[in-house]
């Protein structure tokens, strides 16, 4: 179970944190959505409107537990993969999960420019707010959680890496 599952609402830089430390541990990294629309071959907004969410988390949650079933990558999850229960025991099974947070405005502000988010279309201040109420908790189960707001990436890195070796089966004495 040597691998790294980064949760976490979206926006909160799982993405941009899992690039960052995959490459200072010399690991794979793996974007699930990016995973779940090649394998569809379309992409994420594309494969909500045709097939709709429910099809979209039983692609999320295969995915997920094939990838799990190998070693040393960094593996950013989509923020809502945590909302079935089977994920979260996979991912506990599977990996080291680190839960990444930020607040309520940095989302806002980082998902903003974003277009490829279909569950913030229309308002996404209002759809973050309603979201963050809904998911409240839902990223409490990773052992170990790190506020990304106003943190450099850099930081958060170094931070997650240093924490991991506490960790079984991380633990180097
Ligand atoms: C989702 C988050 C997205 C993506 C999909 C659904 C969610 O991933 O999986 O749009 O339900 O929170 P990011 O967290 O990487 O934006």
């Amino acid at each position: 179970m040597e691998n790294i599952v980064l949760v976490g609402f979206m926006g909160t830089g799982k993405s941009t944190v899992g690039r960052a430390l995959a490459a200072k541990l010399n690991w794979t990294y793996v974007d699930l959505d990016r995973r779940i629309a090649e394998r569809e071959g379309r992409s994420i907004p594309e494969l909500f409107r045709t097939k709709g969410e429910a099809y979209f988390r039983d692609v999320e949650s295969a995915l997920l537990a094939e990838l799990l079933g190998q070693q040393r990558q960094v593996i950013a999850t989509g923020g809502g993969a945590v909302l079935r229960p089977a994920n979260v025991t996979a991912m506990l099974q599977g990996g080291l999960v680190v839960a990444l947070f930020a607040d309520e405005a940095e989302i806002v502000r980082r998902v903003s420019s974003d277009a490829g988010r279909p569950l913030l279309a229309g308002d996404p201040a209002a759809r973050v707010k309603a979201l963050l109420q809904e998911r409240a908790g839902a990223y409490d189960f990773a052992p170990l959680k790190i506020d990304t707001t106003a943190k450099q990436v850099e930081t958060i890195v170094a931070e997650i890496a240093a924490k991991m070796v506490e960790h079984v089966p991380f633990r180097t004495d």
